[in-house]
């Protein structure tokens, strides 16, 4: 029953919840078409901006995973529950190039009813506010816009950006959807104490939805050099982001209500991950690191996965949106236990095993 998991962002519908996002895999038309192919319900592009810079910052991107002792494993499909550090910089392509491929996927993805996005990571607000402009004249369906990249901190000056003041968040939401009348779905940091106000902030400024929420940056010192290993703070990811995301779901869904919809990102690898960020609140999720290091048949086995989850629960796809996020309780709500954490000690600090 295909038609279980079909989910609607505002008006626009998607066959699916498993959404492809962006990363070095979907910079070229190989990678687009197979990601459209895999039955995923959205693609997201390899994002671009005006930034030379940006586009620079590719050709000086590093990649590494690293095993649970911190040391380099091999970035191939085996490395499931590696920890990705990355230095990823933006689409090669110049801006007209980008829309043209732009424009030839969505053709490829309307005949497969997948959504193609195109995706701007902010530099200049009056370039963004232009490319959105052109994407809708293209006839693309809907813009990501990134503002919550890892990077700012780190990559030349004005080459992306990590808005953490909901503040800014308003003022550039604000104009971008005034510009275009395509959804525009905002892409946050995860790096910030004020994610739900950061969310709040671009909702009431227009946007259809949210992507909740960006990678952080992380630095892991390399034993044998005694230096961060890429060289630098980078953006790290991998499967142990999956309860942050969840937190920052449940916690956005609290405040902005049951009607909003929210795409979760982060962490997810698997069609059960799906499912659970749909549990804490996500109507879609996006799953990007597992699929450049896996390959495409992570996104086919995903929806697989996810069909079958919601088969045995007998539930539609939208009948789990949210469900665990309801059914979070506070501390003090919750019933007073028999000293369980005596459970959860050594013996020789009194435990009761
Ligand atoms: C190598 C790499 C390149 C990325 N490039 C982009 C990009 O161009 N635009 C964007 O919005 N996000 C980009 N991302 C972020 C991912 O789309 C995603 O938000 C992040 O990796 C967390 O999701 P995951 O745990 O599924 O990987 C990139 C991530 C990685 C690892």
């Amino acid at each position: 029953m295909a038609e279980a998991l079909t989910v609607s962002i505002g008006e626009l519908p998607l066959k699916n919840p498993v959404i492809a996002a962006p990363g070095e895999h979907l910079i070229e038309d190989g990678g687009l078409a197979a990601a459209i192919a895999s039955g995923a319900g959205a693609v997201v592009m390899k994002s671009t901006n005006e930034s030379d810079a940006a586009k620079r910052q590719l050709r000086q991107a590093e990649y590494a995973a690293l095993g649970p002792d911190w040391r380099p494993v091999a970035w191939d499909p085996k490395a499931v529950d590696a920890t990705i550090l990355t230095r990823s910089g933006l689409h090669p392509l110049g801006f007209e190039a980008w829309l043209d491929q732009a424009a030839r996927h969505d053709r490829l993805a309307r005949a497969s009813d997948c959504l193609l996005m195109p995706s701007l990571v902010l530099a200049d607000l009056g370039a963004a506010v232009a490319s959105a402009r052109r994407i809708e004249q293209a006839g693309l369906r809907v813009l990501e816009l990134n503002i919550g990249t890892p990077y700012a901190s780190q990559a030349a000056r004005g080459a992306v950006s990590t808005e953490l003041d909901p503040g800014r968040v308003s003022e550039i939401v604000g104009a971008v959807t005034a510009a275009v009348s395509i959804p525009v779905w905002v892409k946050l940091s995860g790096q910030s104490e004020r994610v739900t106000a950061l969310a709040a902030a671009a909702t009431a400024a227009g946007a259809a939805t949210v992507v909740i929420a960006g990678r952080a940056l992380g630095l892991v010192p390399d034993l044998d050099t005694m230096t961060p290993h890429l060289g630098t703070s980078c953006g790290v990811g991998g499967f142990w982001n999956l309860p942050l995301t969840c937190h920052w779901l449940a916690e956005t869904r609290a405040a902005l209500g049951p009607e909003q919809p929210l795409i979760g990102i982060n962490g997810a690898t698997s069609g059960e991950d799906v499912a659970r960020m749909m549990l804490a609140g996500a109507t879609a999720v996006g799953l990007s690191s597992a699929v450049m290091m896996r390959g495409f048949g992570v996104l086919s086995d995903a929806v697989a996965a996810l069909q079958a989850y919601c088969d045995t629960r007998a539930l539609p796809a939208a009948g789990l949106i949210g469900r665990a996020a309801d059914a979070r309780r506070r501390f003090s709500d919750l019933p007073v236990l028999d000293n369980v954490w005596r459970h959860h000690i050594p013996r020789a600090a009194g435990a009761a095993h």
